[in-house]
């Protein structure tokens, strides 16, 4: 099984909308898929098209806030053939609160523990990080060996990097086996001197992580409102595409590291 946060601390770069499309077109091939939407905003049900009762909070605390017990198997919703989700959305404050309250040596490891699959019921996890830094974000990357890191080919792009880069490092002190795997060029604008330099300097600065870019596709934001992936909205756009070329390379990556034995 792999684990993967789809993470970086700067706001709107794509971050739901790469959980969302790699994590159904990854179901679509077959793979058995979790995504967890770990962001107050609950996107990741709106992207899709779904209402779950529960979600991430009901799975960690084993209760749905008014007494009642949910078992875990209740809180993952089934959104697609092969796809689950594990809600996020305002609960998640409490459940914020609540790991803040734990003790110092549990608090980060809690999400780690509690999201514990059977073996082979699920191939890979996505996990759909909230921008900014918390102590959600902190127990993801405890969670996750791989992060996938959106960055947007506009602004001030590799300011936010840094930033972002500052968290990751302390997160790794902690968890040693986290790697930041991808880094994924997005609202690539082929139009604008400043996607081709931002991704140029990517590309120099992280050679072995850079992914092809996602081009800013207008079917891409269309998609959220319609409650549907992008292989489900248009199924021959450029954004299609483009997240087709990132899962074949995530899935690539993937039979490369079942062929490479590990020794100790
Ligand atoms: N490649 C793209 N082309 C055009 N629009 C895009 C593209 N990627 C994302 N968008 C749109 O940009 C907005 C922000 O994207 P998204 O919600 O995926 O970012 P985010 O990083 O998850 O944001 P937040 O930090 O708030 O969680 C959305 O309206 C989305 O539909
Ligand atoms: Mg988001």
């Amino acid at each position: 099984m792999r684990k993967i946060a789809i993470a970086m601390a700067k706001g709107g770069v794509g971050k739901t909308t790469t959980a969302v499309n790699l994590a159904h077109g990854l179901a679509m091939q077959g793979n058995r898929v979790l995504l967890v939407d770990c962001d107050t905003q609950g996107q990741d049900a709106k992207f899709l098209g779904v209402k779950p009762e529960y979600g991430l909070y009901e799975f960690i605390t084993g209760n749905d806030g008014r007494g009642a017990t949910v078992a875990r198997n209740e809180a993952v919703c089934l959104c697609r053939d092969n796809l689950w989700l594990l809600d996020g959305g305002i609960k998640l404050v409490e459940l914020k609160n609540w790991l803040g309250e734990q003790p110092g040596n549990v608090r980060q490891t809690v999400l780690r523990k509690s999201i514990v699959p059977k073996q082979g019921s699920i191939d890979y996890m996505i996990f759909d990080c909230a921008p900014g830094w918390d102590v959600l974000s902190v127990n993801i990357l405890m969670t996750t060996r791989e992060v996938l890191c959106p960055v947007a080919l506009q602004g001030p792009a590799l300011e936010g990097l840094k930033t972002f880069f500052g968290y990751l490092m302390s997160a790794q002190r902690l968890n040693g086996d986290l790697q930041l795997n991808y880094i994924l060029p997005t609202m690539f604008d082929k139009r604008t001197r400043q996607s081709f330099d931002i991704f140029k300097q990517l590309k120099k600065l992280f050679n072995k992580q850079i992914c092809s870019p996602i081009h800013y596709n207008v079917r891409l934001s269309e998609a959220p409102s319609r409650g549907k992936t992008i292989f489900e909205y248009s199924r021959k756009a450029i954004g299609a595409r483009d997240y087709e070329k990132l899962l074949r390379r995530i899935e690539d990556d993937g039979i490369k590291q079942k062929e490479n034995p590990e020794f100790t």
